[in-house]
């Protein structure tokens, strides 16, 4: 390996051959990449090109990683949140791939920026973001790189509303590519990743049966939507708490009690925010809870749970297992909070699986090399995924499912166009 020691911080190199095999074994889900890489070994889309990227640090980033190297991309990564690292998959990119990696598993703040800082020194053309952090970095304590910048890539539903604000501000200096808002992307991996990998995550730090439990899900968005789904499915009785009366309305069609947060706070077993907004189970929530309440966050940051409220109150914090904090409140009642309140799909388990990442990355790969062809055409803005490439994805995806479906005849086309054609005379 010819990475100085430098030039990678990360928790413990020989942890590379788990991390290896790891990977190995997600890429068997991910077909959609494996076509892509195919393609872009051949073709060297990102020859001479480096791109900086701050995500999770999974099994399935590193096979994004993997197919850009192919592709001829130098590339740098950060975690993009500092819990979600799994350590033997940084060891396995920078041993195996001699990538530069600045990601440990609990790292502290200050380690968090210091690495992203050091993914900008690579003076990156793309960036690959998931949450804004590494675009408002570059716009803030780096602006001296934005000209070397042709444009970005936002994984989440939390960035892109940061990078939507950003451009109706005038800050925003170079486009960025929406990969959150294609349908290969949310429709998939918000809901039926984002369900699956946070019950996983609260499964994992709690072993709690969810059979029978009332399951207070913050938000109906696409991750909680999914959350929902999933709880159900387990035989959780759910909550769904809501701002939006469309959402809510649509919470209720599907079968699931509506109440406000404070009344839901009451009856809730376990709960699990995924709204993107701010202290949404918050201490007056917190103090009416029943004694032994779980409490996860499934949204980008840390805020959805008033930690800092719940930590000033608390007289006793103790962790009673690896991804779980019991806090006693002063009359003797105990909450729990999962993975520290940071997401709990990725601080407590592994995040979502690899079948859902294959089209969300495959949307990361496909919008960067789409910035590229279209360098100097793009005006500093936040774009949508091109609808061509999220239709390519859904269609390569169900191949590779060995799943066909019609097409339609040149009767039913020439009936879709027509606007003579109503109620037959
Ligand atoms: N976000 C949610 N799940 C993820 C995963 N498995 N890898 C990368 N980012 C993710």
């Amino acid at each position: 390996m010819t990475l100085s020691a430098k030039q990678y911080d990360i928790r413990d190199l020989s942890l590379a051959e788990r991390g290896r095999f790891r990977m190995e074994w997600a890429a068997k889900e991910m077909p959609v990449l494996a076509l892509l890489e195919k393609r872009f070994k051949s073709e060297q889309p990102f020859k001479g090109i480096r791109i900086g990227a701050a995500m999770h640090v999974t099994t399935e980033t590193a096979n994004l990683m993997r197919i850009l190297l192919a592709g001829g991309a130098e590339v740098a990564l950060a975690a993009s949140n500092p819990l979600s690292t799994q350590d033997d998959v940084a060891a396995a990119l920078v041993s195996t791939y001699e990538m530069p990696v600045y990601a440990i598993k609990g790292e502290s703040n200050e380690q968090y920026h210091e690495h992203m800082q050091h993914v900008l020194d690579i003076k990156p053309h793309i960036t690959m973001d998931d949450g804004m952090d590494l675009v408002a970095t570059l716009h803030t304590s780096r602006s001296e790189l934005l000209e070397n910048v042709v444009g970005g890539t936002e994984e989440t539903t939390t960035g892109v509303i940061r990078l939507k604000a950003m451009a109706a501000d005038g800050a925003l200096r170079f486009p960025v590519i929406a990969v959150n808002d294609a349908m290969t992307k949310h429709f998939f991996d918000n809901r039926y990743g984002t369900g699956q990998s946070s019950i996983d995550g609260i499964i994992r730090a709690t072993n709690i049966l969810l059979a029978g439990k009332n399951f207070v899900v913050g938000g109906y968005g696409w991750c909680s939507k999914g959350i929902a789904m999933r709880a159900k499915g387990m035989g959780a009785n759910v909550i769904v708490t809501e701002v939006d009366p469309l959402r809510a309305l649509e919470a209720v069609m599907d079968g699931f009690r509506v109440m406000p947060m404070a009344a839901a706070a009451k009856e809730g077993h376990i709960f699990c925010s995924a709204t993107g907004d701010i202290h949404v189970i918050d201490i007056h929530h917190i103090e009416v809870m029943r004694d032994g309440a779980i409490l996860a966050n499934s949204g980008h940051f840390d805020v959805e749970i008033n930690m800092k409220a719940l930590t000033e109150k608390a007289v006793k914090v103790t962790r009673v297992r690896d991804s779980l904090d019991e806090y006693m409140l002063a009359d003797g009642r105990c909450v729990y909070v999962a993975g520290e309140g940071r997401l709990v799909n990725l601080a407590a388990a592994e995040g979502h699986p690899s079948a859902v990442m294959d089209m969300s990355f495959a949307n990361q790969a496909l919008s960067a090399e789409y910035l590229l062809q279209n360098r100097g055409k793009l005006q500093p803005d936040v774009y949508d995924v091109p609808t061509d490439i999220d239709n390519a994805i859904a269609a390569l995806k169900l191949h590779s499912m060995g799943i066909e479906i019609d097409t339609l005849t040149a009767e039913q086309q020439a009936y879709l166009s027509a606007w003579t054609l109503g109620t037959s005379q």
